[in-house]
């Protein structure tokens, strides 16, 4: 009896030195993740397979759930596509997801970013953040119709001349969305160039639900549930997801 127990020192101490150095491994990966330039993780080797090891499984717990397993999107729920070549908010560093994974949207987290959001023109006090006009249906079609123009679609021309009139003035559109529709992803205001992608699938009715009803999207912030080296870990795999605007040009 005292002998068989003698025996199973030996194992049990490997067991023991394996985890140890498994734990160390892991522990200096992390180090490293944080010590790292965050734009460089992805050009470094080591770094790389951290973060699209580690970074992945974070990925897959916490984002994947809104963002989809491959980063996609959903535009019904308006969460935008992480893989397109185009980004809602700056320019897709790695520094600049972290600060989202950590702080989140419009989150419960006040250093989140709250920017700006789309104003609901179809209710009596359309933006809290500043006096702009409430607006007719009439006046929602016609806007919606010059949105259609600025991808090249639109199906009533005098009504989209209108609707011109008042986005580059009225309606102060112009003031958000930029004389040309091109967006300002400084403050989180998406491009309609190629036609909305983040609120349903730019069709005449999502338009105008937009329009009417405002939109204000939320990603939670998740500095109080994940370790610094995660959060770096899941911002570099998600940079990592982004196809560079040649790629989209080369998948079109
Ligand atoms: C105060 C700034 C602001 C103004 C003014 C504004 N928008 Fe927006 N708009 C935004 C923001 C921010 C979003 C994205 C909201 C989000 O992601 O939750 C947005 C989203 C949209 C979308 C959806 C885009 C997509 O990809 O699905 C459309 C369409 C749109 N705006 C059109 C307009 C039109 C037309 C006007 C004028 C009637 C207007 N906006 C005025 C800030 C603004
Ligand atoms: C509850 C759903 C939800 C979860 C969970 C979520 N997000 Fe988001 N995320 C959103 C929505 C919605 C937006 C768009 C916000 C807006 O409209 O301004 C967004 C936007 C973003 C953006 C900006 C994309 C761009 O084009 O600029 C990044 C980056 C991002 N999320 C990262 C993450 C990461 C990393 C996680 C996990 C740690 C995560 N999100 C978890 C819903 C979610």
């Amino acid at each position: 009896m005292r002998q068989r127990w003698k025996l199973l020192i030996i194992p049990v101490a490997l067991l023991v030195v394996a985890l140890l150095a498994v734990r160390i491994s892991s522990r200096r990966g992390e180090a490293a993740m944080l010590r790292a330039d965050p734009e460089e993780i992805l050009s470094q080797p080591a770094l790389r397979k951290v973060a699209l090891g580690h970074g992945k499984s974070v990925y897959q717990a916490q984002c994947a759930s809104c963002h989809g397993a491959n980063g996609t999107g959903d535009p019904v729920l308006g969460v935008p596509d992480l893989t397109a070549a185009w980004h809602l908010y700056g320019e897709g560093r790695v520094a600049e997801v972290e600060d989202i994974a950590r702080h989140g949207i419009r989150s419960a987290d006040k250093r989140g970013l709250n920017l700006a959001s789309m104003p609901a023109y179809g209710t009596p006090r359309p933006y809290k953040n500043e006096p702009l006009p409430s607006l007719t249906p009439g006046q929602i079609e016609d806007l919606t119709q010059y949105v259609l123009t600025l991808s090249g679609r639109e199906t009533d021309s005098a009504a989209a001349r209108q609707g011109g009139v008042l986005y580059h003035g009225y309606a102060g559109c112009y003031d958000c969305h930029g004389n040309s529709g091109e967006g300002d992803s400084a403050i989180g205001v998406p491009s309609l160039t190629a036609g909305p992608r983040v609120f349903g699938n730019g069709s005449h009715d999502d338009i105008y639900k937009t329009l009417v009803a405002g939109r204000a999207g939320v990603s939670p912030a998740f500095g109080r549930v994940l370790s610094a080296a995660e959060l770096r870990s899941v911002a570099a795999y998600v940079a990592s997801l982004r196809k560079t605007t040649s790629q989209q040009a080369d998948a079109r």
